[in-house]
């Protein structure tokens, strides 16, 4: 793969670009099982989180993925301020940016945001979240995990991704990057919680989760976005449990070897029980970890190279 100056979303990434990043990932897992967790590779180089929604594991994950490759890291949080409005984003970045950084992760209310700022600065852009856009590093981190965990391909898996598709950057990035790396991916959720046009997807859609448990390899298990407006478009809650939730008695319906995984934060009690979650079907845990090797590879990728690679 030649060089990239962004990543903003998996929507461009064809199957042989994922799979370096998943290939550079995996030489990271490598690095952060040793006993000093650390390469000089981005010495020198500064990395900014830019969150203006909440977040706790993608941003400490970014922030610890750029200081095991040695980057100096700043962390900028906006709660409760004005920089949602346009002008004062340019204003904020514009700040940001004269202090001397190398790369943007930004996380942004607004679908889109990110690929605004790309537009601004000279320097990288990651997109950590954008509106119900893109997510594509969570994306690449669930590829990982999953690719480690069958240890071979995701040719021919079978993903059911269910909850809340419609407000799901997680579920947009997702589907395009399991399908992309051949996996076959069915969208289980109630009418209501499937986005519009879903029929362009590259997916099969239904919404019957207990007529496909037993087909699943991987149940992909979506937060219930109540603060965008899917509690307006929610059925009762106890429904939606009993219709969608990740069930003791549904897991144990799957297939022997099939696992679950969820990108967190995890609702208990409304899509996945407690002691699924928790339990030996669960990669929640592996895919946090692999977050962080992810997010070296593009850190790595995109800062990595002394001229900063060419435009994407
Ligand atoms: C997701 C997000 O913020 O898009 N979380 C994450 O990054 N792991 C999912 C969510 O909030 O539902």
């Amino acid at each position: 793969m030649t060089g990239m100056r962004h990543l903003l979303g998996i929507t461009g990434l064809d199957r042989p670009a994922i799979e370096c990043y998943l290939d550079d990932a995996a030489a990271f897992w490598e690095v952060l099982g040793r006993d000093i967790p650390k390469v000089p590779a981005l010495r020198g180089r500064t990395v900014v989180t830019l969150f203006l929604e909440d977040s706790t594991r993608t941003r400490l994950s970014f922030e610890t993925a750029a200081r095991r490759l040695s980057a100096d890291t700043m962390s900028f949080q906006a709660r409760g301020s004005s920089v949602a409005k346009g002008e004062s984003l340019l204003d904020t970045v514009r700040t940001i940016e004269a202090l001397g950084v190398d790369a943007l992760v930004v996380r942004h209310p607004a679908a889109g945001a990110p690929h605004r700022i790309a537009g601004w600065v000279d320097a990288a852009v990651v997109n950590g979240g954008d509106g119900r856009h893109e997510h594509p590093t969570q994306a690449l981190l669930d590829c990982f995990t999953l690719r480690r965990h069958l240890g071979t391909g995701l040719d021919g898996c079978r993903i059911g991704i269910i909850g809340d598709v419609a407000h799901s950057r997680v579920a947009r990035s997702g589907v395009r990057a399991f399908s992309a790396l051949g996996a076959e991916v069915t969208l289980i959720a109630p009418p209501t919680l499937l986005p519009e046009r879903v029929e362009t997807w590259p997916a099969r859609v239904t919404h019957d989760l207990d007529a496909e448990l037993a087909e699943l390899d991987v149940a992909y298990v979506l937060r219930v976005q109540r603060e965008r407006d899917a509690a307006r478009r929610l059925p009762p809650l106890h429904e939606y449990y009993a219709r969608y939730g990740l069930t003791e008695a549904r897991a144990a319906r799957m297939k022997p070897h099939a696992v679950v995984m969820h990108p967190g934060p995890m609702i208990r009690g409304l899509e996945v029980a407690t002691t699924v979650a928790d339990g030996p079907r669960s990669l929640v845990r592996d895919q946090v970890r692999a977050g962080v090797a992810v997010r070296m590879a593009v850190l790595f990728r995109l800062l990595g190279s002394p001229a900063g690679g060419d435009d994407a």
